[in-house]
């Protein structure tokens, strides 16, 4: 009997081992979702490239539920897609990039244990980037780059390390290194095995086969054949001064997102691809322990935990279903077993556990720490919620608040209406598909709706709309930052700001500024002394 219970354990300890959960962040078009693609074909998840986000094929998202989706053909909220590659069992969650950018997006970050950064090799960090990279930092999750589209005009190797080392704040270490761009794009030199990794651009079979290499050391008189004059002598040049020149790799700085392994390619072409898929498995950590109201949860504890990241309403119209998404945390899930929803203080079993295998939403058994499930919610979840085993209580750290960048008074069109708009605004806003502020002093009939992407507030009024039948007048307004003032003793009233900054409050009654610009922000700062204003909050 203990034998089993011993080879049991052994067995979820090696399921959990062998879990990398990622997200990928980029910035629209530089190519996240052709690198998903080709990794779902590397694993074998998927039989045909243009199968994933069909922008121009006929076949939808994965995560085309809701019906603005539908209308958009675009996925408005993350998904989590799962397959099985040498002996790994990846999840990667889809972190929406587009018009349908969003708090979500943020969210979704803080159930990965790790990052891939794609950057467009003409474009270099760009905004959207910027502020995903921001969330990671939160996190200390390693964050892995792959600069990408280098079968095009690409910006000098050196250029895009230095930006995003000033840009992002990170060191950077080149696993590889590329040998010209565009159409002289010969491949890339493996700095570690000290060989070449040739590119031949080819018709791609269904965008599965990998590309034809050729593995040929730095000193081979085959190179000044293979790559010409010039570019054999700058490869030479530019190995030389990265040898002497780059941080040594560290894996201890690599695992808290001090220094970040950076990767060459294309993912149209396939290129680069299968190298990096190898490298990232080997270096990114199996699930991470998570921090709690008890102290570190350990991923490999038997107890079965979870937490909320993230939760999607309306998928069915005519049921108001919800579904709340839950990372993993430690132990093992059985579709059969009794959980404590921390908050909510009641034990329960987790109704319809699903997941989503590549394109295919499953109903499930069984998941380990590192997965995601999704699970039917009859509206008792909240964003950053615990579940756990019924008698070890305990709360895992609260998922943050992060700035709104949009903002729009927003107030019923008929007055009769008035109680279905507060709680439908509530309701949407307490589920965290928005947020709502109110100006000290006034009522709920008219709030300021702050989102991170527009498209939220589109979803917000189909919502009113369709679920508490309350027409809205929306008048967007101009402000664009806003920040948590963290001091507790201060009087907001008394704060000395320019005319154009507003002072509102949340619905937990915390005081926020909101700024036009950045300047604006500056003149608060500077002007009031002691003053601590925050870009997340934590309660
Ligand atoms: P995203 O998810 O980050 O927004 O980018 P996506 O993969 O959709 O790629 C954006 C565009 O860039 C696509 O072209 C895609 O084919 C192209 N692309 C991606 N990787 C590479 C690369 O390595 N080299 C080159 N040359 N192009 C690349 P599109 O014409 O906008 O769309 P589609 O017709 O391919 O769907």
């Amino acid at each position: 009997m203990l034998q089993v219970e011993e080879l049991s354990l052994a067995e979820i300890n090696h399921e959990i081992e062998r879990r990398r959960t990622f997200a990928i962040i980029s910035h629209p078009d530089a190519g996240k979702t052709t690198l998903t693609e080709k990794f779902l074909l590397y694993g074998g998840a998927i039989a045909l490239a243009g199968s994933v986000k069909g922008k121009k094929t006929a076949r939808h998202a994965v995560s085309d539920w809701m019906e603005i989706e539908k209308q958009r053909g675009i996925s408005v909220t993350s998904s989590v897609m799962q397959f099985n590659y040498e002996g790994f069992c990846i999840n990667i969650l889809d972190t929406p990039g587009h018009q349908d950018f969003s708090e979500d997006t943020y969210r979704t970050l803080m159930a990965a244990d790790s990052a891939v950064m794609v950057i467009d090799a003409s474009k270099g960090v760009e905004a959207q980037t910027r502020k995903l990279f921001k969330v990671c930092l939160l996190r200390d999750i390693p964050i892995f780059t792959f600069i990408n589209k280098m079968d095009r005009e690409a910006r000098d190797p050196f250029d895009l390390m230095e930006e995003i080392e000033n840009e992002l704040g990170i060191r950077t270490y080149p696993i590889n290194w590329p040998i010209g761009c565009g159409k002289e794009f010969k491949g890339v030199y493996d700095r570690h095995k000290r060989e070449i990794i040739k590119f031949e651009a080819g018709e791609l079979a269904n965008g599965q086969r990998a590309v034809a290499k050729e593995e040929i050391e730095l000193g081979d008189p085959r190179l000044h054949d293979m790559l010409g004059e010039r570019l054999s002598a700058q490869l030479s040049d530019d190995v030389e001064l990265l040898d002497g020149a780059s941080y040594d790799f560290d894996m201890e700085e690599v695992r808290h997102g001090k220094l970040s392994p950076v990767f060459f390619g294309s993912a149209l072409t396939n290129f680069g691809v299968e190298p990096f898929l190898e490298n990232f498995l080997q270096m990114t950590p199996p699930p991470l322990p998570r921090k709690s109201s008890v102290g570190e949860i350990d991923p490999f504890n038997k107890d079965f935990s979870a937490f909320v990241f993230k939760i999607q309403a309306n998928m069915n119209k005519a049921h108001r279903d919800r579904i709340a998404f839950m990372r993993i945390c430690s132990g093992r899930f059985d579709k059969n077993m009794e959980v404590l929803h921390v908050q909510g203080g009641k034990t329960m079993r987790l109704s319809q556990p699903q997941q989503i295998m590549a394109q295919d939403r499953e109903i499930i058994d069984e998941a380990y720490a590192g997965d995601i499930i999704g699970v039917f919610d009859p509206g008792i979840f909240s964003i950053g919620d615990t579940i756990s085993v019924p008698n070890k209580k305990f709360e895992f750290e609260g998922i943050p608040t992060f700035a709104p960048e949009h903002f729009a008074r927003v107030r019923q069109k008929d007055t009769l209406k008035r109680k279905q708009f507060v709680k439908g605004a509530t309701q949407i806003a307490q589920e965290g598909a928005i947020q709502i502020f109110q100006e000290p002093g006034k009522g709920m009939e008219e709030v300021i709706v702050g989102v991170v992407g527009t498209l939220q507030f589109d979803v917000l009024e189909y919502r009113l709309k369709n679920e508490y039948n309350v027409d809205i007048i929306m008048d967007r307004l101009s402000y664009q930052y806003i920040r948590w003032i963290e001091n507790e003793d201060i009087d907001p009233k008394k704060l000395s700001i320019t005319s154009d900054t507003k002072v509102v409050q949340d619905f937990r009654g915390n005081f926020l500024l909101l700024f036009t610009d950045n300047w604006n922000i500056n003149w608060a700062i500077e002007k009031n002394e002691g003053l601590r204003l925050a870009e997340f909050s934590r309660t």
